[in-house]
C-alpha cells in the first residue's frame, strides 16, 4: 500500500537499504536509497516515475494495492535512466494504452532503452495537464543531470516533483525531511551534488532562477530519492545555489597513492605544515589506494585547495590516482587550488604527471610542486614542512560562500 503524503498525494516507491553501490560500481551509496514514485488520485490519476527494475514486481504489487492498474489515467516519466524507468516496461505491458509524458529527450533515452512505442505525449517547459481539481505544470531542467530530465509541479498542491534535484542516495522509512539525522541527510545530499551534478552547476543556478522567476508557492519538495522537503523546503534550493557557485569551505585536502609509505609521509608532513601555518584551516587527508573515491571527491569539492601525491612507477602514477584524477578531471569543479607531491627512486615523473592532470581538471596550480628522492630524510621532511606553510601563504584570505 502507499503512503499517503497529502489527500491526493501517495509515496509508492521502494526503500534499498542494502544498497551499496549505484551506477554499476560508480558511486558509493553507503547509506542505501530510495526509488521514489509519486500517485496523484485526482479526477485523473498520474503516476509519476517508478523505481529501479530489480523492484518492479514489488513495486507492481504495492501499487496495485493502492490503486487498480487500470485506473492509472497518465504515467509522467521525469527522468528515463533506469533507476527511475526500470519497472516501465512491466508496468506498460498491463496498461499499454496509457499515455506517457515526458520530454523529447525522453522519448530518445526511452525508446533507446525499452524499444518501445508507447503512447508517447512530449511536453515542453510550460505545457499543462489538467487532472481535475488541479493542473500539473512541466518544466524542462535538461542537464540536471540528463539531457531529458524535467521537473513536474502540482498546481493545487504547490508541490515540486524534481526528480534527482534535491536527492539523496539516503535510505529511511521516515520520508521527511524532518524526520531524519540532519547532519547525515545534509551530508548526503552534499555527496550527491558534489559526484553528480558539479558538472551541471551552471544550469543548476540557472534553473532554479528560471523557477524563482515563476514566483509559484512551494508547500513540498518531492524528489525521487531520499527523503521529502515539507520542513523549510526551500533550504535545500538555498543550499544548492551555494553548491553551484565556486563553493568551497575552509578547508585543504590531501589526496595520495603510495607504494612504500614515502609519500604517505610526506603527505603527512606537509598536512603539519599547513597547520602551524593557519589553525583555522581543516586538513583532511586520504589515501586514495584505501578510502572510497566518492567520500574523498565529496572532500575535494568542499575544498580551496587539493594537494596532490603519487608515488612514480613504471614512468607514470600509481593506477589509484591516475583512477581519481580522471574522474575528477570529468566533475568541472572550480575555484580550487592545486599542487602536486610525490617520491621517487630513480625517474620521479609522477609530480610532473600530476601537475598537467591538475591543470587539466582547470585546477589553479600554485607551484611547480615538490619531488622526493626515496624515503624523505630530515631535510626532506623541512622542504613538505616549508611546502605545506607555502600552500597557506598561496591561499587567499577566507571568505565564506
Ligand atoms: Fe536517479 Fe539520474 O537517476
Amino acid at each position: 500500500m502507499g503512503i499517503k503524503i497529502t489527500d491526493k498525494v501517495s509515496w509508492v516507491g521502494k526503500v534499498d537499504w542494502e544498497l551499496q553501490k549505484f551506477h554499476g560500481e560508480e558511486l558509493s551509496t553507503h547509506k542505501g536509497s530510495t526509488y521514489n514514485s509519486y500517485l496523484i488520485q485526482d479526477e485523473k490519476n498520474v503516476l509519476i516515475d517508478t523505481v529501479w527494475t530489480p523492484y518492479r514486481d514489488e513495486f507492481i504489487a504495492r501499487l496495485q494495492e493502492t490503486i487498480p492498474l487500470d485506473r492509472i489515467d497518465y504515467v509522467v516519466v521525469n527522468h528515463a535512466e533506469p533507476d527511475h524507468s526500470g519497472a516501465l516496461p512491466a508496468l506498460m505491458k498491463l496498461i499499454p494504452d496509457t499515455p506517457v509524458f515526458c520530454t523529447a529527450n525522453g522519448v530518445k533515452s526511452l525508446r533507446g532503452m525499452y524499444h518501445q512505442d508507447w503512447d508517447y505525449r512530449v511536453v515542453k517547459t510550460g505545457a499543462k495537464l489538467d487532472i481535475g481539481s488541479q493542473e500539473l505544470l512541466f518544466v524542462e531542467a535538461p542537464m540536471l543531470h540528463w539531457p531529458d530530465t524535467m521537473f513536474t509541479y502540482a498546481m493545487g498542491e504547490s508541490i515540486l516533483f524534481s526528480n534527482d534535484a534535491f536527492g539523496q542516495h539516503y535510505a529511511s522509512e521516515s520520508l521527511y525531511n524532518d524526520r531524519v539525522d540532519q547532519a547525515e541527510l545534509m551530508h548526503e545530499c552534499l555527496k550527491y551534488y558534489a559526484n553528480i551534478l558539479t558538472p551541471f552547476s551552471r544550469q543548476v543556478d540557472r534553473k532554479i532562477k528560471e523557477w524563482a522567476g515563476l514566483d509559484l508557492p512551494l508547500s513540498m519538495i518531492c524528489p525521487s530519492h531520499g527523503i521529502i522537503w515539507r520542513d523549510n523546503p526551500l533550504q535545500i534550493v538555498q543550499q544548492y545555489i551555494r553548491w553551484a557557485n565556486n563553493y568551497q569551505e575552509n578547508q585543504v585536502t590531501i589526496i595520495y597513492d603510495t607504494m612504500w609509505n614515502s609519500t604517505k609521509k610526506m603527505a603527512e608532513v606537509i598536512a603539519r605544515g599547513i597547520s602551524a601555518a593557519d589553525s583555522d584551516i581543516t586538513v583532511k587527508m586520504y589515501n586514495v589506494g584505501k578510502q572510497d573515491k566518492n567520500d574523498i571527491i565529496t572532500e575535494v569539492f568542499k575544498s580551496r585547495a587539493v594537494l596532490v601525491g603519487s608515488s612514480t612507477i613504471n614512468r607514470g602514477i600509481l593506477s589509484g590516482m591516475a583512477g581519481i584524477l580522471e574522474e575528477i578531471k570529468g566533475l568541472s569543479f572550480t575555484n580550487k587550488k592545486a599542487a602536486a607531491f610525490g617520491s621517487y627512486g630513480w625517474s620521479g615523473e609522477s609530480v610532473k604527471i600530476i601537475t598537467e592532470e591538475l591543470r587539466a581538471a582547470k585546477f589553479e596550480v600554485i607551484n611547480e610542486g615538490l619531488k622526493c628522492l626515496w624515503t624523505p630524510d630530515r631535510e626532506n621532511e623541512a622542504r613538505c614542512y616549508e611546502f605545506g606553510q607555502g600552500i597557506v601563504a598561496a591561499l587567499e584570505g577566507w571568505q565564506k560562500v
